[in-house]
């Protein structure tokens, strides 16, 4: 009687008002035995016999017609015509389902580069049941071992217009990914079924809750999975930028919902977490480089009431001896907010960016998407032909339209955010690259004035106040109201609407908070209902080219909404968190997630955004937050200011913390290198790096920078000591050397320990054997910093192991050149070679490519752990040629 057991149900009622009868009525099975231990076992669930049947298409393609089942699709007609193909590139797998029957099917118009990508293994797509009656499922195997990475036998292929479903068995629970929300874990709970809606949103993350599975402000398809005990992982890809939704299921299965588009999968073979991500980032684009000087720590907050405000907090800061590079402000220093714009408050804003130039700081303003409609930024995009979100061309005025004065016949759907009157959304899907050239405009007139380094955008989910609401909360301003019913309402009331609405409650819509889903962008092309994901996406592609416009240079972008290849132009920060501890732990997961997600310049708030941290928070956020790559305390309006100068003990914790990142600061930057130009992660959980000790799968409580350096931050109240995992690798032969204390005589044993961690002393740090890692001696600037010296640190195996050391360094001039992709840098590569005879060891300095003119400083210190001779009796080469060093000098004893 087609009844499924409760752990691998496919829910026929994924939304509210499940009960026998509006079950059955769907023609689906209804279970009344509730499980109070299970409670979130669907009981009305799809009959097994729900899909389609498959026939041979043309080669390598298969046509699916929907197979009579009883399950009748409650959320539009079923699609005639499935056609279904996969195709390879490189060892990258795609499997497409497209439908005929439903003309000019939307696709995100994202232009992703679809490298190829490399592999030492090969995943394979196997349709089944073809020519028969039962339904069709498909697997994907990884070759060389068979197992199945997808298995979709367990039913539940549904596609409709605006309504698209695909489930799969799981080889494991070992699953990471999907975004943006908060996740408790870093690997998904499997022991309940859950369902993540991703919509962007603006919304603040709740991590207090016990489980918030809210969207938040960007979409990110992806997930990687470890399959097994052997470690070896696999991702998926789905590219669609409609509302959607993932439920995870005890199976382990997944279920895959989203209300447009198409079905556009791709498989990642891995075999490592690492290689998941640089295919992943082969497909969709690998990360801008972020600028030398935003690696440096970024004072912020809203609410500065005048220019005095900050100054006083960059004074206090830099009293403290704290290192700081970037100087925020948010909307406070706008004419009663509108972009572009410097209000009375702040006039002397312009001097002042050029004093903390002189100082070698660098500026970062935020400006937000929505413009107000009667000022002259504006109305030079209309006479410029920008685009703004718009109406459909049959759709009636709206009367809010009418309240400004607007040319003849626009149709801009206008909204309330910061400004005091109605505001427009820049339409920079608009392909005529109009609206992206007025954009870079407004910016380039502006940085005439005050000659910003950064720009933050923010608000662009995009947010709106006060959408389908009596009041827009705002000034006054009358609300934007979306065609909920009636004949207009297709897109704003679709007949299955995702957790992203039903998690809010009755009341919410697709266009809550944000615009109406009829809206058109893209010039006119699409509909809003599709491209909202990519908002944020779009905005940030333009605002890239306007900061390189403006600024003649490199600078950097963060955006609050973001979608798969948005790190191409931008890093993110992870949104309005709360100053608990909660969201301290929760930050270390999202930073990590971000790096899946090709976004590796990530970081927090520091201190936490809402609400008042206490001292020793806000000295552990700090003190953590000084390794997440974008490093920034920032805080909401009307509280008092938490910037690490206010108490004596976090200006402390924080001055040490900057101290020891700015010595780092050239292994760092290559980091972002590797990013760059081969989709590396920069901050990434141990399991990257160790996927088949099974103890690192779980552990989201510390991270790596790169593959050499292990931090564990503190993050919880009152502790003394903090727990950490130092993996003895696969073949048992790894070190870590503790370097946050000096303690490096010793090497921290393998497996779990206790270490020390007073909040007198920095959070643990650790350096992997077999790594050598450039540095220079820090500065209370990273600009001047970077002509420091160059140290090089060559942790070896030692005892433990005789093997070899290696490293890197890329090298440029941190922020002139727009990209790594042209090669202008220097890049060289060093080895230790041990041996077991004193003279035997050597240190080989290769110089891979050098730039003419690039100033490079000195190398002048070389410290080494772990080997047992004296290191005078090391010999050197340089680029082949002995090199004679003095070794009175390589040896390394100042303080950190
Ligand atoms: C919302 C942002 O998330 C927050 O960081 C910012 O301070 C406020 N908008 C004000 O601009």
């Amino acid at each position: 009687n087609g009844q499924v057991n409760p752990s691998t149900r496919i829910d026929c009622y994924p939304q509210p008002g499940s009960n026998q009868q509006t079950c059955q009525s769907r023609g689906c099975i209804w279970d009344s035995n509730f499980d109070s231990s299970n409670p979130t076992v669907p009981l009305c669930y799809l009959p097994t016999d729900t899909g389609y049947t498959g026939a041979n298409g043309a080669p390598g393609t298969y046509i699916l017609t929907k197979k009579a089942g009883s399950f009748v699709n409650p959320y539009g007609a079923d699609s005639g015509h499935v056609i279904v193909s996969s195709q390879s590139i490189g060892k990258t797998l795609n499997v497409r389902f497209v439908d005929q029957s439903f003309a000019n099917r939307y696709e995100p118009p994202i232009g992703i580069p679809k490298n190829p990508s490399l592999s030492n293994e090969v995943l394979q797509f196997n349709p089944n049941s073809v020519g028969t009656q039962d339904p069709f499922y498909f697997t994907v195997t990884r070759s060389n071992n068979g197992r199945n990475l997808w298995d979709t036998s367990i039913g539940g292929l549904v596609f409709s217009d605006k309504f698209i479903q695909i489930a799969t068995h799981l080889p494991s629970k070992n699953v990471y990914g999907f975004g943006e929300a908060i996740h408790p874990s870093i690997r998904h709970d499997f022991s309940r079924y859950t369902t993540w809606a991703m919509f962007a949103r603006d919304e603040a993350p709740d991590s207090a809750a016990d489980l918030d599975t809210k969207n938040l402000y960007g979409v990110h398809p992806f997930y990687i999975c470890v399959e097994s005990e052997d470690g070896k992982a696999h991702g998926v890809f789905i590219l669609n930028s409609n509302a959607q939704e993932v439920t995870t299921g005890m199976g382990p299965h997944l279920i895959y919902r989203t209300i447009g588009g198409m079905l556009d999968l791709y498989f990642f073979p891995g075999p490592t977490p690492e290689e998941v991500v640089n295919q992943y980032l082969a497909l969709i684009g690998t990360p801008m480089l972020p600028a030398y000087w935003s690696l440096g720590f970024q004072l912020c907050r809203w609410g500065y009431q005048s220019l005095q405000d900050i100054q006083a907090a960059v004074n206090r800061t830099q009293a403290a001896g704290i290192p700081l590079d970037v100087v925020f402000s948010d909307i406070d220093y706008m004419n009663h907010d509108e972009d572009f714009t410097t209000g009375s408050a702040f006039a002397g804003l312009s001097q002042y960016v050029d004093q903390l130039h002189d100082q070698g700081l660098h500026v970062t303003l935020i400006f937000d998407p929505a413009i107000e409609v009667d000022y002259d930024t504006f109305q030079r995009g209309l006479a410029q032909g920008a685009r703004f979100i718009e109406w459909p061309a049959s759709y009636p005025v709206p009367s809010t339209n009418s309240l400004y004065p607007m040319t003849a016949n626009t149709k801009i759907m206008l909204g309330a955010v910061w400004p005091d009157r109605h505001t427009a959304f820049p339409d920079f899907l608009d392909e005529t690259g109009a609206t992206d050239q007025w954009w870079a405009g407004e910016f380039s007139t502006y940085h005439s004035k005050i000659k910003f380094d950064g720009i933050w955008i923010d608000m662009n989910e995009p947010s709106n106040f006060g959408t389908n609401q009596a009041s827009s909360g705002h000034e006054g301003i009358a609300p934007l109201a979306c065609p909920l019913t009636g004949s207009n309402n297709a897109l704003d009331s679709p007949p299955f609407q995702t957790q992203a609405v039903y998690l809010f409650g009755n009341g919410n819509y697709l266009s809550t908070k944000t615009l109406c889903m009829l809206g058109k962008t893209g010039g006119g092309s699409y509909d809003f209902y599709d491209t909202k994901n990519l908002y944020g996406w779009s905005e940030a592609r333009a605002t890239q080219k306007a900061l390189n416009t403006a600024t003649g240079k490199r600078g950097v972008v963060i955006s609050r909404s973001t979608f798969p290849s948005a790190g191409r132009y931008t890093g993110h920060w992870l949104g309005d968190n709360t100053a608990r501890w909660e969201d301290l732990r929760t930050s270390v997961i999202g930073a990590m997630e971000f790096n899946f997600f090709g976004i590796p310049y990530v970081g927090s708030d520091i201190c936490g955004f809402i609400g008042i941290p206490t001292m020793e928070l806000c000295l552990r956020w700090q003190q953590m937050g000084a390794f997440h790559p974008f490093s920034r305390n920032h805080n909401i309006a009307g509280t008092p200011p938490q910037d690490p100068a206010v108490w004596p003990l976090v200006a402390a914790a924080a001055k040490k913390a900057l101290l020891f990142r700015y010595h780092y600061l050239p292994y760092l930057y290559s980091l972002h290198y590797d990013a760059t130009l081969y989709g590396h992660t920069v901050l990434r959980p141990l399991f990257f790096e160790f996927p088949s000790d099974s103890a690192t799968l779980t552990l989201d409580k510390q991270f790596l920078w790169g593959s050499a350096f292990l931090i564990t931050p503190v993050l919880t109240e009152g502790a003394e000591s903090v727990d950490g995992y130092f993996p003895s690798g696969a073949n048992n032969d790894e070190v870590w050397y503790s370097i946050y204390d000096f303690n490096y005589a010793q090497a921290t044993p393998p497996g779990p320990n206790q270490l020390p961690a007073p909040v007198t002393s920095m959070i643990p740090v650790h350096v992997r054997g077999g790594y050598i890692l450039p540095r220079q001696a820090p500065a209370t600037t990273t600009t001047a910093a970077k002509t420091n010296p160059f140290e090089l640190l060559v942790a070896i195996k030692g005892a433990r192991g005789a093997g070899t050391a290696q490293g890197q360094l890329y090298w440029d001039d941190g922020e002139a050149s727009p990209s790594a992709v042209d090669g202008t840098y220097n890049y060289y590569k060093w080895n230790f070679a041990y041996s077991e005879t004193p003279m035997g060891a050597q240190l080989t300095l290769q110089r891979v490519n050098t730039v003419n003119g690039m100033s490079v400083p000195t190398l002048d210190i070389i410290e080494l752990f772990g080997y047992k001779f004296s290191p005078s009796f090391q010999s050197f080469a340089l680029d082949g040629n002995p090199l004679t060093l003095n070794m009175s000098s390589s040896f390394y004893n100042g303080p950190l």
